[in-house]
């Protein structure tokens, strides 16, 4: 797992959401206006975020969900809401604190813990749950089936996950987005081929207790992601 190809991108990783964007995630995860083209990412993400929590039992009182690669949130504060023990966790310890600034004293019978650090640290504990809302978008598929075998060895019933879908549009995104000094641009996404993961997280002895459930796409403007649950077989 720790490859020195996964190193380095979350080393690159951490640098953008730490340092380069935090402003911007500030902003596009707040209530404050933006333009066009963020609205549409935002209408997208808010999409992404209800679909994922409906692939989780309503009642989630007594359940322990890992929020890996928390950003500011929400998610975390909407599960802890309907009662869950949450862990979140994120890279970027400025994230981090602005989550944890962000989270209702009052969440009723739910609790959340922020931490900063690797999601796939074994010093988290063990999980009903674990949803991973557009954290493994910048891996490559060998990555994200390493961290879902890592993830796998420490959760009772679903991992929840997306990807970045690989189509002609995002292809094309992805070769405009070489063409910015590396300084001004975020680690680029990594488009992956659905059935060529499907394909890959079968064939791991790792994982030869789960399987792919529901999936769904979610397009709305600049926004493309692909929810994923890998549930016990
Ligand atoms: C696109 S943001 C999404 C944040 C949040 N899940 C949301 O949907 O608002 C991706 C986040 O994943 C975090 N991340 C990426 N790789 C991670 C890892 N290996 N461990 C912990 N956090 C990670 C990044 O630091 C970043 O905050």
């Amino acid at each position: 797992m720790n490859s020195a190809a996964y190193l380095q991108r979350r080393s690159e990783i951490q640098n953008y959401f730490d340092r380069t964007a935090v402003d911007a995630w500030r902003k596009l995860t707040s209530d404050a206006p933006v333009s066009g083209i963020r609205a549409t990412v935002r209408a997208g993400r808010d999409r992404m975020r209800a679909t994922l929590l409906n692939y989780l039992p309503q009642d989630l009182r007594g359940a322990r969900i890992l929020d890996a690669g928390c950003g500011t949130g929400a998610l975390a504060v909407e599960a802890a809401l309907r009662g869950a023990d949450v862990v979140a966790v994120d890279l970027s310890p400025q994230l981090v604190d602005l989550a944890r600034t962000r989270a209702p004293e009052d969440l009723g019978a739910g609790r959340i813990t922020f931490l900063s650090g690797d999601m796939t640290a074994e010093t988290h504990g063990d999980f009903d749950h674990i949803v991973a809302m557009d954290s493994l978008i910048h891996y490559s598929t060998a990555d994200i089936v390493a961290m879902l075998e890592r993830l796998s060895e420490r959760t009772r019933h679903s991992i929840l996950f997306t990807i970045a879908p690989r189509t002609p549009a995002l292809a094309v995104m992805h070769a405009v987005g070489r063409m910015f000094p590396r300084g001004d641009r975020s680690p680029a996404l990594s488009p992956v081929a659905p059935g060529a993961l499907h394909r890959r997280i079968g064939e791991s002895p790792d994982l030869s207790l789960w399987e792919v459930g529901r999936h769904q796409r979610i397009k709305s403007g600049f926004y493309q992601s692909m929810a994923h649950e890998l549930v016990r077989a």
